[in-house]
């Protein structure tokens, strides 16, 4: 499964891709808002830093609009893909565009059925948001799991992209339901790295050495 970096925050990125952990972004203005950076700017810093898809938002609503907005995004770097919200409107967008091999990450999706379009109309990436259909009282999980039955039932090439992730749990739910990928923010992937008890294990091993007095090998 590829995990992906939910920022805008180029350090957060920069650190992440340096470890190897991350294979792409996703990132929006809203992101860019609340890391306190302006948004053109930590886009361009992160085509420079990230060899991977990185998934850019349009902010119109309307299809033709749409179109032309994803022409333009598309044109910029050949790592981007374009975010296009799952109304009616991105879905007219996503036919046109995908017809033109633009790479689409249809987002905002909260239902099978809405991942079931998304696919037929040509989308490389599918975004269901567990997180928030978690908050709204909903079997999100299941959901995901429905979405990956119907792609495997017809050999759908379109990705999942396990977003609105919440807890280290979301990542091992995306993976064990066999997501292509997941968008993980910053404060979560520190938490993949580590674990408690590998420190006190760590700690424990490092003080036997010290308490017995023995030699170090090299
Ligand atoms: O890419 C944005 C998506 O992951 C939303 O996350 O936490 O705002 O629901 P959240």
């Amino acid at each position: 499964m590829k995990l992906f970096i939910d920022s805008a925050n180029p350090t957060q990125i920069q650190e992440m891709w340096d470890l190897g952990i991350i294979d792409g972004v996703t990132t929006n203005p809203s992101l860019a808002a609340s890391a306190g950076v302006d948004y053109k700017t930590a886009v361009e810093v992160i085509l420079k830093t990230v060899d991977g898809d990185i998934s850019l938002e349009v902010l119109s609503t309307e299809a033709h609009e749409m179109v032309v907005e994803a022409r333009k995004l598309a044109a910029m770097h050949h790592n981007i893909v374009v975010k296009l919200p799952a109304t009616l409107d991105g879905l007219k967008a996503l036919r046109t565009l995908s017809a033109e091999s633009i790479r689409i990450n249809m987002t905002l999706v909260f239902s099978a059925n809405q991942a079931l379009l998304a696919a037929k109309a040509g989308a490389y990436i599918v975004s269901p948001f567990v997180g928030r259909l978690e908050d709204a009282g909903e079997d999100a999980i299941n959901i995901i799991h429905e979405i990956r039955q119907i792609y495997d039932n017809y050999d759908f090439q379109t990705q999942i992209l396990f977003a609105s992730v919440r807890s280290t749990l979301h990542v091992k739910q995306a993976a064990l339901a066999g997501c292509d990928i997941a968008t993980v923010p910053y404060d979560i992937l520190q938490k993949l790295i580590n674990h408690p008890l590998t420190d006190v294990g760590l700690k424990k091993f490092l003080d036997d050495f010290v308490k017995s007095k023995q030699k170090p090998l090299i």
